[in-house]
């Protein structure tokens, strides 16, 4: 896929290097950040994470997949320790990279987005908890 294809979710371009670069610093702040960079010891290969993680906000924006991915983010978060806290740390950091790198009408629809699946996130983390607890005793 190359660089410059792009998305327009709600009549807003995004081109896939725009995606690639915020991913890319995210997660370098990410591994320098004192309390998220606990969880996310599980990650080995952070080339291929940022690749993944590239390829699923370009879809969640409106583009087709262009690689294999096998997403299973709620056994994934919830072993990870996800909670709330983490969540509301995750975001800071998500929407200061967002500012940095990205023109005011993108950030404000990323953001968006962003909040949405972290309140996702949560409910799903809550059910798979109540689920693992009650089928682990
Ligand atoms: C809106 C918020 C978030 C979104 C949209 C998001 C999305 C994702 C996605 C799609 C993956 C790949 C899952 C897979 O490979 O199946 C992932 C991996 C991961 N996320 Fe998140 N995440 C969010 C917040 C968080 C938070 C708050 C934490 C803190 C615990 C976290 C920790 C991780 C870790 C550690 C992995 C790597 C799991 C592994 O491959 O071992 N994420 N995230």
């Amino acid at each position: 896929m190359k660089e410059d294809s792009s998305v327009r979710p709600n009549g807003i371009t995004f081109t896939l290097k725009d995606i690639t670069t915020v991913v890319d610093d995210f997660y370098g702040r990410i591994q320098l950040d004192p309390v998220l960079s606990v969880p996310f010891q599980s990650v080995h290969d952070w080339p291929e994470h940022i690749k993944k993680l590239s390829h699923f906000w370009w879809i969640r924006l409106g583009g087709k997949p262009y690689m294999f991915s096998d997403y299973n983010p709620v056994p994934k978060h919830y072993f990870a320790g996800f909670n709330d806290e983490l969540l509301k740390h995750w975001l800071l950091l998500f929407h200061a990279t967002l500012q940095q790198h990205l023109n005011s009408e993108q950030s404000a629809l990323w953001k968006e987005l962003s909040e949405q699946m972290g309140q996702g996130l949560s409910l799903r983390n809550e059910l798979f908890r109540k689920h693992h607890e009650s089928t682990s005793k």
